[in-house]
């Protein structure tokens, strides 16, 4: 996602902090703790401008959220807007997350939700593809039993990729739940449809498929 500069970025992210974790290592084991409750948590890889978490947590009080972007001036657009909402069930952390046991117990999280990760098209890069089987495997590490990995994408290059991964973690129990290359061709009804993202819906209007499929154990 290519951004422009922000102008005074530091003092605009310290004015919109209400629900940014500062050290999100420091909440491992205590996600609990700090939504006050012991609702489901959910999170998001790479949030962008935050419209599709904000809009799971606006129509989900009972479920708490947590969306994480690496990139400081991609999530200040998200802070902003949970500033605006100032909902109970939504948290933000900045970090380019690679090991999620550094942040999670395991058993903490109840699903990841992947949308439009960054692609790396090129070969030596498959590792940093968040689809990747290990990462795959590490985000299952931190979910409890019924966790999922949601994820979606206009890139069919990384469709097929994270379908190959998906397979070579069929021995290890994990398997496709739902799978569509048209999310919102008129014969799909699979509820991640009904909450979007930016890219999702940039792209859509283009007239471009989403790609979709949900991984559980
Ligand atoms: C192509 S954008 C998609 C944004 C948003 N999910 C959407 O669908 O509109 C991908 C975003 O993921 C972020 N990202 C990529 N790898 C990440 C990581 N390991 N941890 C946190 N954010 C990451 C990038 O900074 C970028 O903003």
């Amino acid at each position: 996602m290519r951004q422009r500069t922000v102008k005074n970025l530091e003092e605009k992210m310290a004015n919109n902090s209400s629900f940014l974790i500062k050290d999100p290592r420091e909440a491992k084991g205590h996600w609990a703790e700090i939504f006050g409750n012991t609702n489901p948590v959910y999170l998001e890889i790479g949030c962008g401008k935050g419209k599709f978490i904000l809009t799971r947590a606006q129509r989900n009080p009972d479920a708490n959220y947590i969306a994480v972007e690496g990139q400081e001036n991609v999530i200040l657009r998200a802070m902003e807007k949970a500033e605006a909402a100032g909902l109970a069930n939504l948290r933000l952390f900045n970090d380019f997350v690679n090991d999620l046991n550094d942040y999670f117990e395991k058993g903490e999280l109840a699903g990841v939700y992947l949308n439009f990760s960054d692609p790396w098209p090129k070969a030596r890069h498959d590792k940093r593809r968040l689809t990747y089987h290990k990462r795959l495997e590490n985000y299952f590490q931190v979910m409890d039993e019924a966790g999922f990995v949601e994820f979606k994408t206009d890139n069919e290059g990384l469709f097929e990729f994270t379908l190959e991964e998906i397979a070579l973690l069929e021995e290890k129990g994990l398997k496709m739940a739902e799978m569509t290359r048209d999310l919102h061709g008129e014969d799909c009804s699979y509820e991640s449809r009904l909450v979007t993202t930016e890219y999702e819906d940039k792209f859509s209007a283009a007239g471009k498929n989403i790609n979709y499929v949900k991984i559980t154990k």
